[in-house]
């Protein structure tokens, strides 16, 4: 891709999480949110007007037909994202999909088999792994300034008042505290440890919707072991505890979108400042930008193989504790 042009985005579902990213998206000198698509126009336009879209369609699919448009972030419920993204891929455009990628691992190898043969960049929005504070305790990590990990202790969980028909809740919508919340403590320990040997889990479902609402999972491997949970029902401090043979290492709450670490050695914490540019989903953006730029369809920080690890781990979390969505059966 030519390096003088700015790189061109549009985006697909106008939710929450998507108005975070436009807001990111806007702080990126070579970026440019070009389009805009929602199922309901006057969302569209309001959502165009508020960031600043050249257009705003009231279909995905006349956005996935605009040539004006280079890469494209899916931020709709996960059981979209891999119909949205093949779609996309095959309509030329480059592709960042919301976490998690896909619903199981099935979708997932759908989606990257695409990106190969549309030779389209295709990554997860994994935005935890392009975080400052994450990026300097994995260099720190590999570089033994904690020896082996031995142990990682690390949750994600809120109370929610969401209503029973809200997507978190909604088992059809791939709703439940594993592939929203729960991605992310499995992620941070597949990144630190690797595919685990083994995995114990147990969850408790919404007596009406049969979504999970809590879930602890034990990541079990040769030399290192980790706990994990996720949860709607309560509040967790969200400090991820990183505990090695020669010292320890906390990313600061909220740890998925650290501003800061410590490291505990030798009866010392030593204290590291990262703020976050904006709110922290440009550092995966700049990623994309970089990988368009060089002409590559996957990231190296966060590769088409991670993300299937990712996915066919909660697959296994989701077989231990007997969960199923809808599309499935
Ligand atoms: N990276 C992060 O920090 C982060 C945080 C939250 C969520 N996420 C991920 O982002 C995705 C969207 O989450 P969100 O919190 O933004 O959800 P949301 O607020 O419910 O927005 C999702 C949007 O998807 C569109 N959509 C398409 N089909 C839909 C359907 N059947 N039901 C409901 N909405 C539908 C809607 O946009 P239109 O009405 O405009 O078409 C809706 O506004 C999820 O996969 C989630 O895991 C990531």
């Amino acid at each position: 891709m030519n390096s003088s042009k700015k790189i061109k985005w549009g985006i697909v579902g106008c939710g929450n999480i998507a108005n975070k990213f436009a807001s990111d998206l806007a702080l990126i000198d070579d970026a440019e949110l070009v389009a805009v698509a929602s199922r309901s126009m006057d969302k569209a336009s309001e959502f165009g007007q508020q960031h600043d879209s050249e257009k705003a369609y009231d279909s995905y699919d006349d956005l996935f037909l605009d040539t004006n448009i280079d890469i494209i972030y899916i931020a709709t419920p996960h059981t979209s994202h891999a119909a949205l993204s093949i779609k996309a891929m095959e309509h030329d455009k480059h592709v960042l999909c919301e976490k998690p990628l896909a619903l199981n691992k099935k979708e997932a190898t759908a989606m990257i088999e695409t990106s190969k043969r549309t030779n389209k960049f295709f990554m997860e929005g994994l935005w935890t792994r392009f975080n400052p504070s994450l990026i300097a305790i994995k260099e720190r990590i590999d570089n033994g300034e904690i020896g082996d990990v031995k142990f990682i202790n690390v949750d994600f969980s809120f109370k929610t008042d969401k209503s029973l028909d809200s997507r978190v809740l909604d088992l059809n919508l791939g709703g439940g505290t594993i592939l929203d919340i729960g991605i992310y403590p499995a992620f941070l320990v597949y990144l630190l440890l690797g595919v685990p040997k083994e995995i114990l889990a147990k969850s408790i479902f919404h007596k009406v919707t049969k979504c999970d609402m809590q879930t602890s999972m034990i990541f079990h491997y040769e030399t290192a072991q980790a706990i994990m949970y996720s949860g709607f029902a309560s509040k967790s401090d969200l400090i991820a505890r990183i505990s090695g043979a020669e010292g320890e290492i906390h990313l600061h709450n909220p740890w998925l979108v650290a501003q800061s670490y410590s490291i505990l050695k030798n009866d010392k914490e030593q204290l590291f400042e990262l703020p976050t540019t904006g709110l922290g989903f440009s550092h995966e953006i700049i990623e994309c930008h970089n990988c368009l730029r060089a002409d590559r369809i996957e990231s190296t920080l966060w590769s088409h193989q991670n993300s299937l690890d990712l996915i066919s781990i909660l697959d296994r979390v989701r077989k231990q504790v007997g969960l199923k969505y809808p599309q499935e059966h």
